[in-house]
């Protein structure tokens, strides 16, 4: 089984693939982790030091070289993944289910405001202005989260009910 995560910043794609992975018995693997090893940088260190069109060329690169792989997996996107380049075509013709974690404007704010500063693109912005850049840029990612496999609802709900929709949804 192959599993792709997809999902707003902060929609809990790492947490609930880590838990995922356990139940599965399936190995882990985070974009953001596998691109930061390659580039033995951190992902602030990638945008600020090389900008996001370098960061966006080699998560193209890894997505590609992740999907390719023979082992099975559970795989957590970056948030804009799918939503450049042709990465969510590459993604649904892949051997993998995608699924979109959905998680409301609220939700993402409130999680969000604690942990801007590891987010690049949102590390600029007020608590005051959050709530109208998340509601504009999901709005425009939506286009992409939501051709995934399967679509899961996270608001309000304990990380143990989100794996057993996952789980219901995958099988
Ligand atoms: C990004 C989300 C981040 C990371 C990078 C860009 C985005 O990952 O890939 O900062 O464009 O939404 P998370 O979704 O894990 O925060």
């Amino acid at each position: 089984m192959k599993i792709v995560l997809i999902g707003y910043m902060a929609s809990g794609k790492s947490t609930i693939g880590k838990i995922l992975a356990k139940e599965l018995n399936l190995s882990f693997i985070d974009l953001d982790h596998y691109i930061s090893d390659r580039e033995q940088m951190s992902i602030p260190e990638i945008f600020t030091q090389k900008g996001e069109i370098y960061f966006r060329k080699i998560e193209t690169k890894c997505l590609l070289e992740v999907l390719d792989k023979e082992q099975e997996f559970i795989l957590s996107l970056g948030g804009g993944t799918p939503c450049y380049g042709n990465n969510m075509e590459i993604i649904l013709n892949s051997d993998a289910a995608s699924v979109y974690l959905k998680a409301s404007i609220p939700t993402i704010t409130e999680r969000i405001r604690t942990g801007k500063r590891k987010r690049p693109l949102v590390a600029h912005l007020s608590n005051e202005e959050l709530p109208e850049f998340i509601g504009k840029h999901l709005f425009e990612r939506q286009f992409y989260y939501l051709q995934s496999n399967h679509s899961i609802t996270v608001d309000g709900k304990q990380k143990y009910e989100i794996v057993d929709d996952l789980l219901k949804a995958l099988c």
